[in-house]
């Protein structure tokens, strides 16, 4: 069995320990830095195995050595937003963490795969590249198919169809500016731009891009993870299996889309390498000018990282 570790055994991190597990994707080390949380947890997590019938080893640890041989090591370290902070208020703490984090699983795990999940997202993936020197598609920031699944499943509520049969794209950035792309959002094929109002369409981009918030606001002393773990199972498990999917994930550009040096949500193809291959999507103006806002976005954030003297 391939191993996966997780750095952050908080909501996000446990909640995807189990999801792998029961799905028989991987053995799990959940590490974090608070004595007895992770080894609680993986334990806890242990015992319902008999019922819910999985036997993936998971092992919770205190011990950043235990990274050594790990295929993926998803980061879920930090903090996470309460009601009233944007993902950009995150910065400072989480950067320091994102460092050394990203330190250690290059020195245990200098093979590994990172799938970034800590907020601000896209940055933090940035900081993952910068810190550990990692081939750039190895280093990947999940965001894109959390996006796409809360739009996905807004568009199945006010249709009233399943949302099986829909599809969604989501580029750019982890923020308020992200760019649902309704061109390349689906119902059994067919766009949904065939089948809904703009004004339904409108108020659905809305919502996603305020999807984040709307958990925080209910929850108060967190932020959502339940979908957020769903998304980052359904990566590891692409690049586990070598799948071949193609999902919208946080991604180094070179020049795609006309962005450079920086992570930024596209289409990207998932396998067992990592992102095996950017794919650039025809936009029209009006798509391609969102998404440069987004990436303008992300950039400023980066540069504040920069000016504090952290990259
Ligand atoms: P949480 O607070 O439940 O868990 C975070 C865990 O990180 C805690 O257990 C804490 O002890 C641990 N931690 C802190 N510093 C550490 C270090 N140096 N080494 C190892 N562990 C460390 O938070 P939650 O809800 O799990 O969220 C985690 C992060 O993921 C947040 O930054 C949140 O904003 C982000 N997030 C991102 C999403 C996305 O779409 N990219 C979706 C959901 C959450
Ligand atoms: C979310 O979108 C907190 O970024 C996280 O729920």
């Amino acid at each position: 069995m391939k191993k996966v570790s997780i750095i952050g055994a908080g909501n996000v991190g446990s909640t995807v320990a189990l999801y792998l597990a029961e799905h028989k994707i991987a053995d799990v080390y959940l590490i974090d830095v608070v004595q007895g949380l992770p080894e609680g947890k993986a334990l806890d997590a242990e015992e319902g195995a008999p019922i819910r019938r999985y036997d993936v080893e998971l092992r919770g640890t205190t011990d950043f050595s235990c990274l050594a041989d790990s295929e993926i090591v998803v980061i879920t370290a930090g903090i996470a937003r309460q009601p009233g902070m944007s993902r950009d208020d995150l910065l400072s703490t989480n950067a320091k963490v994102i460092k050394s984090v990203s330190e250690k699983t290059a020195e245990y795990a200098p093979n590994s795969i990172i799938i970034m999940v800590t907020n601000p997202l896209d940055v933090m993936t940035y900081l993952a590249l910068k810190t550990t020197g990692f081939a750039i598609k190895k280093v990947i920031g999940m965001a894109g198919v959390l996006d796409s699944i809360r739009f996905r499943y807004f568009v199945a509520q006010k249709l009233g169809v399943s949302v099986i049969d829909t599809t969604a794209m989501v580029l750019g950035g982890h923020g308020d500016s992200m760019v649902p792309l309704p061109r390349y959002s689906t119902v059994a094929g067919i766009p949904i731009t065939e089948l809904m109002t703009r004004d339904d369409i409108d108020k659905i981009i809305e919502r996603t891009r305020k999807g984040g918030a709307e958990i925080v606001s209910y929850l108060k002393t967190g932020s959502a993870y339940y979908a957020p773990a769903a998304s980052v199972a359904k990566m590891v498990e692409c690049i586990i299996r070598d799948k071949r999917r193609i999902l919208p994930c946080s991604t180094y550009l070179r020049g795609e889309y006309g962005i450079d040096g920086i992570f930024v949500g596209v289409p990207v193809l998932l396998g067992k390498n990592g992102v095996e291959k950017i794919i650039e999507l025809e936009l029209i103006p009006e798509e391609l000018e969102a998404l440069h806002t987004s990436a303008a976005a992300v950039k400023t954030v980066i540069e504040q990282l920069e000016s504090a003297g952290v990259i």
